[in-house]
């Protein structure tokens, strides 16, 4: 292989500018020629594609977002759509590419290698929830987000004797709830995982202000699960506690990566294209157990949740 190029696909997440650094720096001391293929899969299509230079990729190790812009393109599931994407590919030269981005983004991957355009896939994502991994890019500086936010909210909310719930992202994967949750000294998570009784809550809720005396409350809670406004007004009338919902939403994606990131994003990317130099496409790089590995994309998608009971557990015995 003489020609690479790199995407990134998808919600952005810090440290994706560090796995498009790395893959770029390690491809270019390696002898390749690297390509930047602009707002992921559909920049592909359009043909939207630069090559990577030592400038383009000064000065973003630290940066969040992605230099190269990500998009959604559901449009790729279909082959002649995926058939423009080779032909632009073709006419530069490039005969693989790192894919950054989730589980959407490692399907197209794998239907680009079965026509002959060997992909690796890279985790980019704040959701944590690409099962063949211990940890994506982006999760932790996303984590570090998330327990500054409620440290913030403590505050408040014991000067008010208030109930706060906080939103955060993880697209039906607990993750970030859990470990923040864990990490803030909440009183209650909610994730899919747990499943939510609004009753049983309220019930915790009240049992917190009336037995416990606890001056205020933290709940945690996935996107996805209910409407937290509401939810915060039924805090307010049901319990002795006032309610107040905060929505986190896209600040969990922004800011510079934290180092773990910066580390994580740099080694995958050196793993991704030593993997595409050994001709190997299909792949995507993972942690586990703290080492680097690869797995076949087809077998990491099918691969079953590892299960959140310990860290549920330990929650359960800290409150
Ligand atoms: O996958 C990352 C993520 O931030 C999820 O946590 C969230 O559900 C979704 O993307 C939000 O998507 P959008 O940025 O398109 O609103």
């Amino acid at each position: 292989v003489r020609r690479i190029g790199i995407l990134t696909s998808g919600g952005d997440s810090p440290g994706m500018n560090a796995a498009i650094r790395a893959v770029t720096k390690v491809g270019l001391n390696s002898g390749l020629e690297v390509f930047g293929i602009y707002n992921g899969y559909k920049g592909m299509v359009e043909g939207y594609i630069e090559p990577m230079t030592r400038e383009t990729i000064r000065e973003i190790v630290n940066r969040g977002g992605t230099i190269l812009g990500s998009a959604r393109l559901p449009e790729f599931k279909d082959e002649e759509v995926r058939r423009k994407a080779i032909h632009q590919l073709s006419k530069r030269g490039i005969e693989a590419v790192v894919v950054i981005g989730g589980d959407g983004s490692y399907r197209g991957a794998l239907s680009l290698t079965e026509m002959g355009i060997n992909c690796i896939g890279l985790p980019g994502t704040i959701d944590n929830d690409i099962t063949c991994t211990d940890f994506t890019i982006g999760f932790h500086t996303a984590l570090e987000t998330v327990v500054d936010a409620i440290d913030k909210l403590r505050d408040t909310s014991n000067s008010h004797h208030r109930c706060s719930i906080v939103e955060v992202m993880g697209n039906r994967c607990g993750d970030l709830a859990l470990w923040s949750g864990i990490a803030s000294g909440a009183d209650m998570i909610v994730t899919s995982e747990t499943g939510f009784d609004e009753n049983d809550v309220l019930d915790r809720l009240r049992d917190l202000d009336i037995i416990r005396k606890k001056k205020h409350a933290i709940v945690v809670i996935s996107e996805k699960i209910t409407d937290v406004d509401q939810f915060a007004k039924k805090v307010t009338l049901n319990t002795g506690f006032s309610g107040r919902a905060t929505v986190l939403g896209h600040i969990q994606r922004g800011g510079s990566p934290c180092p773990y990131d910066r580390m994580l994003a740099s080694q995958m990317g050196e793993k991704a294209v030593d993997l595409l130099m050994q001709g190997i496409g299909g792949h995507c790089v993972c942690i586990r157990d703290n080492k680097i590995v690869s797995y076949p994309i087809e077998k990491a998608l099918s691969m079953p949740a590892e299960s959140r009971k310990p860290l549920q557990n330990l929650f359960e015995r800290l409150v």
